[in-house]
């Protein structure tokens, strides 16, 4: 391919996936669309400043003649899209913008594709469309959408637009499913670098509910290489799972953390739980393996010790991020919770 354009590429995943891109494919331009959220910040690919194969336009994937430019003016071979409200405690506090980014965002970014010819849409998506596991069993790329949180509702929506563009009009559209992602740049609202960034200062962790809940934990590497195999081997109208075979509890997780950084456990906070809290996540990603020879490679534990190391040496790009908007956040979402705990 000579130029793919990536959509969100200043948040978590995005910025990782770029950055490996560019280092994987020297002939290849990237273009990055991104409205800059939040979750969007431009210095995580400041390293990328002088490359010439990398583009960064700001804007919003709602904007169709925006979307309908930048097709215009790069030719993109493919299409990535990433771009999306991705908090589940911020859809449960608001879930306007996630219908707007990522179903109204995703039909603009078809219909955009479609009119320009693209060859290739993957869609980035999650594994919580499948909704929540008992103690037993796996999501396959069969097993029926169930989503539970306004978030994972408004991801399912836009996986079923892209399905019903393939269906309907033989668009070569791909969804990727995939498990909760770790990694450096992941935004400290969610669960990982949260806690990172509050042990590395002596705040309290706030657990929810009993902590029993279960994530497969991926590094966001391991993702990257599963979207790139999708992109260029995988078979329009699929879905691919992606997955780390890593389950834990949430208190497992925080005590192996506590373990990494040297904090006492006594930095645990039980707090109230997060209304409708899928119980489990767990992915099979045997098609994945069987089609796109893909699996993760990334041992959990030596990926935790390297993402503390991250954290700990970026410790002013967190101090950023948690400034301004973020303040507010915290305090509406955790402040009753940790006075009343
Ligand atoms: P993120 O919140 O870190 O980044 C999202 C990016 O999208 C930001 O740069 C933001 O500015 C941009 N954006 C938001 N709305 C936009 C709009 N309307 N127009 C243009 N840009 C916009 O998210 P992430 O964790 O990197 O997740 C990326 C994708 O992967 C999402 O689609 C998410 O649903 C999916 N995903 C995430 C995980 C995970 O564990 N983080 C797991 C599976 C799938
Ligand atoms: P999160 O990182 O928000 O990802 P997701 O909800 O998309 O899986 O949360 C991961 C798990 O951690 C989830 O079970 C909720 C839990 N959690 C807490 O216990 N405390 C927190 O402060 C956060 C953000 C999450």
């Amino acid at each position: 391919m000579s130029a793919i354009l990536v959509t969100g590429g200043c948040g978590f995943i995005g910025s990782n996936f770029v950055r490996r891109q560019l280092a994987d494919y020297p002939d290849q331009r990237v273009v990055n669309l991104d409205k800059l959220t939040y979750a969007g910040n431009p210095e995580n690919l400041a390293d990328l400043d002088d490359d010439p194969r990398y583009v960064f336009r700001r804007g919003d994937i709602c904007n169709r003649e925006f979307v309908d430019a930048a097709l215009a003016e790069h030719a993109p071979d493919a299409l990535i899209n990433f771009a999306a409200e991705s908090h589940v405690d911020r859809s449960i506090l608001d879930s306007t913008p996630f219908v707007q980014t990522n179903v109204v965002g995703t039909q603009t970014l078809l219909d955009a594709c479609r009119a320009a010819g693209i060859e290739r849409y993957v869609q980035v998506s999650t594994d919580e469309v499948y909704g929540s596991l008992g103690r037993d069993g796996r999501f396959t790329e069969d097993t029926p959408l169930a989503p539970n949180s306004p978030y994972s509702a408004s991801k399912a929506a836009g996986d079923l637009l892209v399905r019903a563009y393939c269906h309907t009009f033989g668009f070569p559209g791909i969804v990727t499913r995939c498990s909760n992602n770790y990694g450096p740049y992941q935004f400290p609202e969610k669960l990982l670098p949260l806690f990172i960034a509050n042990a590395l200062v002596d705040r309290e962790l706030p657990v929810y509910g009993t902590g029993e809940n279960v994530r497969d934990w991926i590094h966001v590497d391991d993702h990257c290489r599963g979207i790139d195999a999708a992109l260029r081997n995988g078979r329009a109208g699929e879905v691919y799972n992606f997955g780390g075979d890593a389950e834990l509890t949430n208190l497992e997780l925080t005590r192996a953390l506590l373990a990494v950084l040297g904090k006492p456990e006594s930095l645990i906070r039980f707090v109230a739980d997060r209304p409708g809290h899928d119980l489990r996540y767990a992915i099979d990603f045997s098609k994945a393996e069987r089609e796109l020879n893909w699996r993760p490679q990334v041992d959990f534990r030596e990926g935790l010790r390297q993402t503390v190391e991250w954290y700990r040496a970026h410790a002013d790009w967190v101090e950023k991020v948690r400034s301004g908007e973020y303040r507010q956040y915290y305090e509406r979402q955790y402040g009753s919770r940790l006075a009343t705990a």
